[in-house]
């Protein structure tokens, strides 16, 4: 696929969930690695105080003090605030635990749930597809990158209660469509943490596909240790084990993404 730098408007992609743990930084890590690494020039920005994604991909937060609150205040550009990482094509925009401030010193200002996207159009982030790392809260932050994406995607972890709470999400997508992006859709739900080896996950799975037909990806992200190490490596899972199940998942997420998206893999 090429990509011309006069047609990078990139599209953005908000990875949300408030339930806590449920993969929603598992997924955009490795969703951003595999998109680039089928070529994508992809930007992860870490909007999560947790930073969790920052560290996953090898940048600590203690080592820079520039982070993406910097951008939100229009202080600095995206652009100039994104670190290259160990993948070709792919930039992280880093988080810091200060980030967590937002929530209270935000509250004032005009067009505070905008700032982000205000600051991804004139950030020059030379990406295709921006993936956003939301903390799990509906708070704030969550409203900044539901306000800058067109499209979300949402992690269900296959456990108990994996649609309590999707309603209160979808009911809070909506209202942020309504309010303040009216170009705002779920792009997909994924699956997390499957384990062929309990029931619970092909019910959740069931009901999941049940619920919400048309929005369930076909690539399910099976519950696989290499995961949750690679992060304390500062790799994704491409690149820390590539022939692990979850890594191979996360490349065919991203290929199912790039076909909804209308950006085609590259063969
Ligand atoms: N598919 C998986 N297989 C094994 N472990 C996983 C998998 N997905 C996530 N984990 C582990 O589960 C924990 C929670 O995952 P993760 O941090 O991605 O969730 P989260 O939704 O971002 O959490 P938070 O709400 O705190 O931001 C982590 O320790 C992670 O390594
Ligand atoms: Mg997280």
């Amino acid at each position: 696929m090429k990509h011309s730098p006069a047609t990078r408007v990139p599209v953005v992609l908000a990875v949300a969930n408030q339930k806590g743990g449920v993969g929603k930084t598992t997924t955009a890590v490795n969703l951003a690695a595999s998109l680039a690494v089928l070529e994508t020039p992809t930007a992860l920005i870490d909007l999560d105080p947790q930073a969790n994604a920052s560290l996953a991909l090898g940048v600590d937060h203690r080592s820079g003090p520039a982070h993406v609150y910097d951008a939100i205040l229009g202080r600095k550009r995206l652009a100039d605030l994104a670190v290259a990482t160990e993948i070709e094509h792919l930039a992280l925009v880093p988080s810091h635990p200060d980030l967590v401030a937002a929530e209270v010193e935000l509250v004032g200002e005009e067009d505070r749930a905008g700032l982000l996207s205000a600051a991804i159009r004139r950030g020059g982030l030379d990406a295709v597809v921006v993936v956003i790392d939301c903390p799990p809260a509906l708070g704030l932050l969550t409203l900044n990158a539901l306000a800058a994406a067109p499209w979300v995607i949402v992690p269900v972890q296959c456990e108990f209660y994996a649609l309590d709470g999707l309603a209160r999400l979808l009911n809070t997508i909506e209202a942020a469509r309504a309010s303040l992006n009216p170009g705002l859709a779920v792009l997909g739900m994924v699956l997390t943490m499957f384990d062929r080896r309990n029931r619970l996950s092909f019910q959740v799975a069931d009901e999941v596909a049940r619920h919400f037909p048309d929005l369930l990806f076909s690539t399910r992200i099976p519950r696989n240790v290499r995961l949750a190490e690679s992060p304390s490596h500062g790799k994704p899972a491409v690149l820390f084990d590539v022939q692990s199940p979850g890594s191979r998942a996360h490349l065919e997420l991203a290929e199912e993404v790039l076909a909804r998206l209308g950006l085609v893999a590259p063969t």
